[in-house]
């Protein structure tokens, strides 16, 4: 009751009056400063949105502070550690000890969080948030020396935010288009400044000769950086009129600005954060023929962090359909490799499961008994995985890939249900990350 006296006031005629604009603003903003804005000198990104993101704060945080406490009302982490280290690394924190994060600086400069480094490149589709391969890293205390595997690799974020922070890594997709931009991201932070150094009118013949099936350029990087920028331009042009006026040329052009922005921005930060980016091994490969093809990778991983691709919810090459064709790759012959693309009968029955799924089902534990192979006992895996809705039935994908895992060898840890924000369809509401253990024997 006390509270509505202070709302409604009454005027001199017995009237109701209300707040002013400016009393309305003065008091929200009290309130705001009390609940929203982080207090302490070590508090949460704006980005820490949802209980998944505490979770993945907690996560990292255990790989890489001697002790924490987390603060969700006052957005804020008590912690002891190399505060230096933790200042470089951490994902989720805004600020440690008083100083901007190296994860802020990026936000700062490229001004999305998942767009830094080389990681907005091109759209490939079921890309990984680099903010949660960053914190996996964290969790499982890899540092300089360790060496990570993704065997389905895809356009490269976990080789790509590996090598910027300073960790060896291996990526292995089936997909040539996938290889080809994870090879660029690996590629682009060791040019000089000086390659990137092309004029308008460069460029405008550039796109000529591509039209014409004639570019080739000395350094392979470069060669395959401007087809990739073609492709996406191409590709922009062939879903919306919206680019119209700027015109093929314009939207090149802004593209090739746009990359070349990306690389000025990462080397700045290099420099004042003094970093050391490492190359990744980049393979085009088959998962189920790890062992008979890669057969040094027995237990040579401390660690994998990968994503499987989602039973058919994704049309992963059908994108790609305009580099396919420039590039003369037979798109069916890919797909044909895919995981769960076997043209032949599944060998058992699952209740009413479609083959198709078992089919999956069974490419998906093959795998994930060869990543228990590439394994170092001891060694940790993350496994990104949702469930996609076909024909108004769930594919229990999550949960199956849990099983594969615990038949395979490994001891379950944990799961994380990260949901995916603004989701617009059914297929999938959101992801799950299962992580696991090797036991050491
Ligand atoms: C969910 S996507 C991974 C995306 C990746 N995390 C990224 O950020 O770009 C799954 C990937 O698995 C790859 N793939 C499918 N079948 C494969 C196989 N048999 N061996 C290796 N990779 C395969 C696909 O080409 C696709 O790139």
């Amino acid at each position: 009751m006390k509270g509505k006296e202070n709302q409604v006031r009454l005027s001199m005629f017995g009237t109701a009056e209300f707040p002013t604009h400016e009393e309305i603003m003065i008091e929200y903003s009290k309130e705001f400063e009390k609940y929203i804005t982080p207090k302490g000198d070590t508090v949460f990104g704006f980005w820490m949105q949802t209980l998944a993101d505490l979770e993945l704060l907690d996560l990292e945080l255990g790989g890489l502070a001697n002790n924490y406490k987390i603060d969700p009302i006052n957005r804020n982490v008590e912690l002891d550690g190399d505060i230096e280290f933790i200042k470089k690394r951490v994902a989720h924190l805004e600020t440690v000890k008083g100083e901007k994060t190296l994860y802020t600086a990026f936000i700062d400069l490229y001004g999305d969080t998942n767009a830094y480094g080389f990681h907005n490149l091109y759209p490939y589709k079921g890309k990984f948030y680099p903010r949660v391969v960053r914190t996996l890293i964290n969790a499982f205390n890899l540092r300089e020396g360790n060496i990570i595997l993704d065997p389905f690799n895809g356009s490269g974020t976990t080789t790509h935010e590996a090598s910027l922070m300073g960790i060896k890594s291996v990526g292995i997709d089936i997909t040539p288009m996938g290889v080809m931009l994870a090879r660029l991201k690996n590629e682009l932070p060791f040019l000089s400044p000086k390659d990137l150094e092309f004029s308008f009118e460069d460029l405008i013949k550039i796109l000529k000769a591509i039209n014409n099936k004639e570019w080739l350029h000395s350094n392979k990087t470069l060669e395959d950086l401007i087809l990739v920028i073609y492709f996406d331009t191409i590709d922009a042009f062939s879903r919306t009129t919206r680019y119209n006026k700027k015109g093929k040329e314009g939207l090149f052009i802004e593209k090739f600005m746009y990359i070349k922005k990306c690389y000025e921005k990462l080397m700045h930060i290099k420099e004042k954060w003094n970093l050391n980016f490492v190359k990744a091994d980049i393979y085009e490969g088959d998962i189920l023929e790890l062992k008979e093809k890669y057969s040094n990778f027995k237990e040579k991983f401390d660690a994998i962090i990968t994503s499987p691709p989602y039973y058919f919810s994704i049309d992963y090459v059908g994108k790609d359909k305009i580099a396919y064709e420039y590039l003369g790759i037979d798109m069916k012959k890919i797909e044909a490799k895919y995981l769960g693309m076997k043209n032949s009968l599944p060998k058992r029955k699952y209740g009413d499961l479609p083959s198709k799924v078992i089919l999956y089902y069974e490419d998906l534990k093959k795998s994930i008994k060869n990543m228990y192979w590439a394994l170092k006992p001891g060694g940790k895996i993350a496994i990104i995985v949702g469930d996609s809705t076909v024909g108004g039935k769930k594919i229990p994908t999550t949960i199956m890939t849990k099983r594969f895992c615990e038949e395979a060898g490994f001891k379950f840890e944990k799961l994380i249900f990260n949901p995916l924000l603004g989701i617009r369809n059914r297929a999938i509401r959101g992801e799950s990350i299962i992580i696991c253990r090797k036991e050491q024997r």
